[in-house]
């Protein structure tokens, strides 16, 4: 006991990349919930993109079924289970057009945040840049930073449509640049990429020599008869594009971290080097559930859409009553509206989490270019987005 009492304290120092890293988005919200809750407020969270609603019945009697299996509860490696990869390549080819070898174009993934964030080791060292969507998804930046890299980032305005103007880039940050990521449907703004941008972006990285990491989680999540489409339907991009698809948004799946990559064989490759010393590949029972919700695309898929249109209109339609300027998304399940005037985004989500138990996303949490918005996530039933918005009334 003395002995406690009376030794030095000693802490080992952390590394100098650790020091300028960002804090995570919504990172202290889970706390900040739980003491609300216990003093009785009723929270809705609108934060992260983590609906409340059930995964397809066919996914989890796939799970249920493959538990039983002892087979299936051994490593799954990088390969996985080779029927899911085919069951990936067959999606893919119905639903965008695009022919894929399942063994050496697809990649499984522990989610498609693992898969993005570890790109980054595969092209990007000391001295290189990324060029990076501000407001984004932030393991694009956490990925370089991880890496080594310089994230140069961009920043989204509605003046551009909240599209990256790839002819505006400094010649010197594209001489250096090894990824560019692009995310249509976009998270946070909703915003969609015409056809002739995809195009121009494959041109970009081709003429460049720089990776296009294309994020389509929301490829699914699209409303009034959009249809988003891969990056790898365009001519060219085999060679230098890699797109991450997500079980997470499409099928209601964010806990059972899984998605994977699709595109040029080289990177997907690389890819799996990488990945050969961080993870032994994720559970095989998952990827047997996650074939079974791919084949139930066409039986499932379109309801669930019906469920998140249905909530959009809802919380679109109270958010204006209450005197918010809410445009209406074409895809994804987030709202990304302005800051009321006189009013920044992280005090306006902090007031609306304090004084109203409503958690919203501060558009300048996913980057200094999101600042003046705000991001609600169509999570709850219409009836708790209706609540939230007129809640969010008396902030005004
Ligand atoms: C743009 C974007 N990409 C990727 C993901 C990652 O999803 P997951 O890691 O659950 O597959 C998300 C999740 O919020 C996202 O918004």
């Amino acid at each position: 006991m003395s002995d406690v009492a009376t030794r030095e304290k000693v802490s080992v120092p952390l590394a100098d990349r650790l020091l300028g890293f960002p804090a995570y988005p919504l990172a202290d919200v889970p706390q900040i919930k739980r003491e609300l809750s216990a003093r009785g407020v009723d929270v809705i969270d609108l934060g992260a993109g983590d609906a409340d609603l059930a995964p397809p019945p066919a996914a989890v009697a796939a799970l249920t079924a493959a538990a039983a299996d002892p087979a299936m509860s051994r490593y799954p490696f990088q390969l996985g289970l080779p029927a899911f990869r085919e069951a990936v390549a067959a999606w893919m080819q119905s639903r965008f057009g695009v022919r894929l070898d399942p063994f050496r174009e697809i990649l499984p993934l522990v989610g498609s945040k693992e898969g993005i964030a570890h790109l980054a080791f595969c092209y990007v060292g000391a001295g290189d840049a990324t060029i990076v969507p501000d407001p984004g998804y932030q393991p694009y930046v956490g990925g370089t930073l991880l890496a080594g890299g310089q994230p140069w980032t961009v920043p989204l305005r509605p003046e551009n449509d909240f599209l990256i103007v790839l002819e505006d880039l400094p010649a010197e940050v594209v001489r250096r640049a090894r990824v560019l990521y692009l995310n249509y449907p976009n998270n946070p703004t909703a915003a969609a990429a015409p056809r002739a941008y995809l195009e121009s972006a494959v041109a970009f990285c081709r003429e460049n020599r720089i990776l296009l990491a294309w994020d389509n989680a929301y490829s699914e999540i699209a409303f009034d008869g959009y249809r988003p489409p891969s990056i790898l339907e365009i001519e060219g991009a085999a060679e230098i594009a890699v797109e991450f698809h997500s079980f997470s948004k499409t099928y209601n799946m964010t806990g059972w971290r899984i998605a994977w990559a699709a595109g040029s064989a080289e990177a997907i490759a690389a890819l799996a080097r990488v990945k050969n010393f961080v993870d032994t590949g994720q559970f095989l029972c998952v990827q047997a559930a996650a074939r079974a919700a791919l084949e139930s695309y066409a039986a499932w898929v379109p309801g669930n859409v019906e469920a998140f249109r249905r909530r959009r209109d809802a919380l679109v339609g109270a958010l204006r009553s209450a005197g918010l300027d809410a445009p209406l998304p074409t895809a994804t399940m987030y709202v990304w509206f302005p800051v009321p005037p006189g009013q920044d985004s992280h005090g306006f989500a902090r007031r609306a989490l304090l004084e109203q138990g409503v958690v919203l996303m501060p558009g300048a949490a996913l980057g200094p270019g999101g600042e003046g918005y705000l991001r609600a996530a169509l999570t709850r039933p219409a009836e708790r987005l209706a609540e939230a918005a007129a809640r969010l009334r008396a902030l005004l």
